[in-house]
């Protein structure tokens, strides 16, 4: 070690010191390495978290249009993206400037130590500096535009295997009920590949980028050699830059890879900023009216609603006014609007033209909360959740204590049900429910809505696909747990009801209304899709 002489004092400090920086060295990359590890765990958490509350509160046509495809990708993969290139990149770009400065500083001192005047060796570091920037540059960019499209295109095959996926996963007793487990595989091994397929392309073009950075050195040197010599420099200036090239390259070689980073987080960051900017279809009101006391009264006024891209409105015109406290059976063919109905008085959708009142008061006017409190709606093809059953008669009443819950059981006679599971209030439910049958997912359905003791109940095919005696009972049941409050029920069965009133669609209005004696007497349409369902259920039903 020249410089320490014959001082072994010297040459102890000397090592302890290099030691001493080594060890910082290791321990700043140690703290680097864990906190950007978990800015980036948290920026995924705070990416998803806003994402999933954002998406739970969009209409159902919303998530209609998009499909769980996309929405899945922007929870895992984009938000994974965002918070691994987010988090790098202060670090990154933090290191690139700083090598760039040493770099500078120390070329400048070895040239000036080499006997070339301040001026020029400014000039030169300037010229190297700028010379392999904007070498480096043009290579980032050339490839950083196709590495950007290219993620892009592996983000939308993507989205589509994450379809294929979820699909198949929730449908996977229809794939085998129907021996179709080889032509679905292959569907969906056609759809991971594709997507493999588009990264490799991402890779190419994102490798493509570093290497081009590598050319650059290996031109940018042999051409620096020949304009020094063409420019007379000293031979003692032209050892100390060649050498230091090499540093310089490495951190101009990062702020690539940096814009390359830059480009494949676009994508991501333009889809989760796109989801969340989206207004909703379904706006709440800007003032939003109070309900003090709702008595229950519903009105349909000259309604018209058309899905998104139907030819013809599923509702043209319906009127309709149901008093307080009455049970009204919604009858109709097949594809006649009932659901569709309901589904208008939470504000699943809005109408066209027209409007929905409650009390007399335009459903569009209250929170959504409020409206979708008050009034209950009780879906055809309802969820239960992989949870407890305590926790999914809570859905909507998260306050409701044991005692209520249990007496939503006994109204909605789930209580043998209640019995016969383990643990009772505190048995799990399977995903899908596959440990219920068709009429116990009904009735804790139905207890479900009863726990939150709403003031209107739409109740939709409660009965549908049982046979006939279990029907009936489950309408009396149904008859017995919604006395004094409003009720419109969606059936096949009004002759198994015993309705206050039966309200008849046809051709998207209503085409009669009355009991279901006074229908079946009067109106043809009534009479003849009554016969049909009887007919059906005798066939099929009562097996
Ligand atoms: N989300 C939707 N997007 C597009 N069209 C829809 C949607 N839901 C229903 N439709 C269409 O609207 C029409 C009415 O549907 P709706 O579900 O209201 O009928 P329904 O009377 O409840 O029928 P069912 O007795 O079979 O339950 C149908 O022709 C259906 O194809
Ligand atoms: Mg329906």
């Amino acid at each position: 070690l020249p410089g320490c002489g014959e001082s072994r004092l010297g040459l102890t400090a000397l090592l302890a010191l290099l030691v001493g920086v080594g060890l910082l060295a290791a321990l700043c990359s140690l703290l680097q390495g864990t906190l950007v590890a978990r800015l980036n765990a948290r920026l995924a958490a705070d990416v998803r978290v806003r994402l999933a509350d954002h998406l739970l509160r969009q209409p159902p046509s919303y998530h209609q249009r998009i499909g769980p495809g996309p929405l899945l990708g922007a929870l895992t993969a984009d938000a994974e993206m965002i918070a691994l290139h987010l988090g790098n990149l202060v670090p990154a770009a933090f290191g690139v400037a700083a090598g760039a400065v040493v770099w500078s500083l120390t070329l400048g001192g070895g040239l000036t130590g080499a006997g070339v005047p301040v001026g020029p060796a400014a000039l030169v570091v300037a010229a190297v500096l700028g010379t392999l920037g904007l070498a480096n540059g043009l290579a980032a960019w050339s490839t950083g535009r196709r590495t950007g499209a290219s993620q892009e295109r592996a983000q939308r095959a993507r989205d589509v295997a994450l379809g294929a996926l979820t699909e198949a996963l929730d449908g996977v007793e229809e794939i085998q009920a129907h021996a179709a487990e080889d032509q679905e595989s292959a569907r969906l091994g056609w759809r991971l590949r594709e997507q493999a397929r588009r990264q490799e392309r991402v890779a190419l073009w994102s490798a493509l980028g570093g290497s081009l950075t590598q050319v650059v050195v290996v031109v940018a040197v042999p051409a620096l050699v020949v304009a020094a010599t063409l420019l007379d420099a000293p031979t003692a200036a032209l050892a100390v830059v060649l050498p230091s090239l090499t540093f310089l390259q490495a951190a101009i070689g990062s702020a690539t890879a940096l814009w390359t980073q830059v480009r494949l987080t676009r994508p991501a960051l333009d889809r989760a900023a796109g989801l969340l900017a989206e207004t909703p279809a379904i706006a709440e009101p800007a003032r939003p009216r109070p309900l003090e006391h709702l008595a229950g009264r519903v009105r349909f006024e000259a309604v018209r609603f058309a899905y998104a891209g139907a030819e013809r409105p599923v509702l043209d015109g319906v009127d309709l006014e149901i008093p307080e406290g009455r049970v009204t059976a919604i009858v109709g063919d097949g594809g006649s609007g009932k659901t569709t109905l309901l589904r208008l008085l939470v504000r699943f959708a809005d109408p066209d033209a027209g409007r929905v009142l409650l009390d007399g008061r335009d459903v569009r006017e209250l929170s959504l909360r409020e409206l979708r409190s008050r009034v209950a709606l009780l879906r055809q093809h309802s969820k239960l959740f992989a949870r407890s059953v305590r926790d999914n008669l809570r859905l909507g009443a998260a306050a409701a204590d044991d005692n209520t819950l249990r007496a939503a059981c006994r109204t909605a006679a789930a209580e043998p049900l209640l019995a016969k599971l383990e643990g009772g209030l505190d048995a799990m439910i399977d995903p899908g429910a596959a440990n219920l049958s068709g009429s116990e997912r009904r009735r804790l359905a139905l207890a479900r809505v009863l726990a939150r003791n709403p003031s209107v109940l739409l109740l939709d095919e409660l009965e549908a696909g049982l046979p006939q005696a279990m029907a009936e009972r489950l309408l009396a049941d149904v008859r017995a747990a919604v006395r004094g409050r409003t009720c419109l029920l969606v059936t096949h069965r009004p002759d198994l009801l015993q309705a206050d009133e039966v309200v008849f669609l046809a051709e998207g209005r209503v085409a009669a209304r009355g009991t279901h004696e006074e229908l079946e007497r009067t109106v043809e349409g009534y009479r003849r899709l009554l016969a049909r369902r009887r007919e059906a259920a005798e066939e099929g039903g009562e097996a």
